[in-house]
């Protein structure tokens, strides 16, 4: 069957596509079906997944990965397979989720790989991106009150609070600015 895409004229394609980023110790690319035990993984554990809507069964972490998958094609940005040594060890990008408040610095990562400064270093990779193929000299991020490893690597990052918003959850969070120029790896 032909795909929806071919009939649309040229200028009309969603830009679908992600560019291969690596690091010293990162390869970061668009997600597909190989990420998903890892999505599946990270979401059945409750207590690595509490601050990013788990715990979720496989079904819904297959429904995760669809949305990541699909905001590249609906934004033209978004959200990243982290892999080491060609295993999936968690997801970084840019997203923005239709009513909540801008462009998003987002990460997770399995349990085993935190702790070693890898959501950092993929996020150096993904705001050096950001800077060059959004135009954008900051983006937002958010998290809960309690979310200290999550602060912890936004401060890493140059992040400053801006503000404080409720969210289309219901629920108030601080919204940090982290600049995409100039942070150190
Ligand atoms: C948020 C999250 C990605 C942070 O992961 P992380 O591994 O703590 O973050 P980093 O990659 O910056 O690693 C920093 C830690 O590694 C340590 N580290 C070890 N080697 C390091 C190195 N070579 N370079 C930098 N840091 C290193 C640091 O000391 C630091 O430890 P600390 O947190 O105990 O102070 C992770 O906690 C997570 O996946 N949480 C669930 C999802 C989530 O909450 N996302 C955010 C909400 S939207």
């Amino acid at each position: 069957m032909t795909p929806v895409t071919a009939r649309l004229p040229r200028s009309a394609q969603p830009d679908t596509a992600a560019p291969l980023l690596r690091t010293a110790r990162l390869t970061l690319r668009l997600p597909d079906a190989r990420d998903l035990d890892a999505y599946a993984a990270f979401f059945a554990d409750a207590q690595a997944s509490h601050f990013y809507g788990g715990p979720l069964r496989r079904d819904q972490a297959f429904g995760v990965l669809c949305r990541d998958i699909g905001h590249w094609s609906l934004r033209g940005y978004g959200k990243f397979a982290v892999t080491r040594n060609g295993a999936t060890i968690g997801g970084c990008g840019i997203v923005h989720p239709d009513g909540w408040p801008g462009r998003e610095l987002t990460w997770w990562l399995l349990p085993d790989a935190r702790g070693q400064g890898l959501a950092r270093e993929a996020s150096v990779a993904v705001l050096a991106w950001a800077r060059d193929a959004l135009a954008s000299a900051e983006v937002e991020t958010h998290f809960r009150d309690d979310n200290d490893a999550a602060l912890r690597l936004t401060r890493s990052l140059g992040g400053r609070r801006l503000r404080r918003a409720v969210f289309p959850d219901g629920v108030a969070r601080d919204i940090h600015a982290i600049p995409t120029d100039g942070v150190a790896a």
